[in-house]
């Protein structure tokens, strides 16, 4: 099965991406978490694409589809995507991927959340170096700071900051949201209410791929 989550910033494309992973059993590939990463290490493409990131710009195509190819490590066969295709250039050439593999998207899911929504949500996120998401409020840690997954101190993403958000959201009506479009032409487009308790969230995303207790991994 080879899902894509696509949705604005904050939409809980991550969230759900962690609990879907593991009940479908799928490689997950998030561009954010790899381009972090790479900026953590100090790789040639992570300072390259650190201003953008800070900016709230996307990088730019090029770098970001060699860089998924290279995690994929040839065509990708069964994955989980969040946070790629973000342009209909990356869509094009995940395509071409799929096609050159004899492969096809089973869904695209479109997490939907108004913009008014978003800005709350980014301010009270706090995550740890591999990825792991927390919510102040909504999914606080056991120990504040820290991640109950692996024990590293929690933190703000530079690029959550209010200023930095709203132009990752005026990012995403640009260039990212005519995917759905995109999407809904080639029949694969699902969209979910993402403004609601993140279990409820999940059983929407589960119940529109036909995923139910009884055929789950
Ligand atoms: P990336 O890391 O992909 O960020 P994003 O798409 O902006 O998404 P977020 O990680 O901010 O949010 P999310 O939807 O995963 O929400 P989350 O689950 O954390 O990209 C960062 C940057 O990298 C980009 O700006 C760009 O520069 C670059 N980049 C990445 N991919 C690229 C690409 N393909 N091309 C070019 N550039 C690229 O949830 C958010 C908060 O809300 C959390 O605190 C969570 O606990 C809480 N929450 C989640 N669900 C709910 C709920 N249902 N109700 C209440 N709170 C909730």
């Amino acid at each position: 099965m080879n899902l894509v989550l696509l949705g604005p910033p904050g939409a809980g494309k991550g969230t759900q991406a962690a609990r879907l992973r593991e009940e479908l059993r799928l490689p997950y590939l998030s561009t954010g978490d790899l381009l972090r990463r790479h900026r953590a290490k100090e790789t040639a493409l992570g300072l390259a694409a650190a201003e953008y990131m800070d900016q709230g710009q996307l990088v730019p195509d090029e770098l970001i589809i060699t860089m998924l190819m290279d995690a994929v490590n040839g065509p990708p066969r069964g994955f989980l995507l969040d946070g790629f295709p973000r342009t209909v250039v990356q869509a094009e050439a995940l395509e071409r991927s799929l096609d050159a593999a004899g492969s096809r998207l089973r869904a695209v899911v479109l997490v939907e959340v108004p913009d008014q929504v978003i800005v709350g949500r980014i301010s009270g996120r706090l995550t740890c170096p591999y990825g792991h998401v927390y919510h102040a409020q909504v999914s606080p840690p056991v120990r504040a700071g820290v991640c109950d997954r692996d024990g590293e101190t929690l933190v703000q993403r530079n690029d959550d900051q209010v200023e930095t958000v709203r132009r990752r959201l005026s990012v995403y009506h640009e260039s990212t949201a005519p995917l759905a479009a995109f999407y809904e032409r080639h029949n694969v487009l699902v969209r979910v209410d993402g403004n609601q308790a993140p279990d409820d969230v999940f059983d929407a995303i589960t119940a529109a791929l036909g995923v139910t207790p009884a055929n789950r991994a």
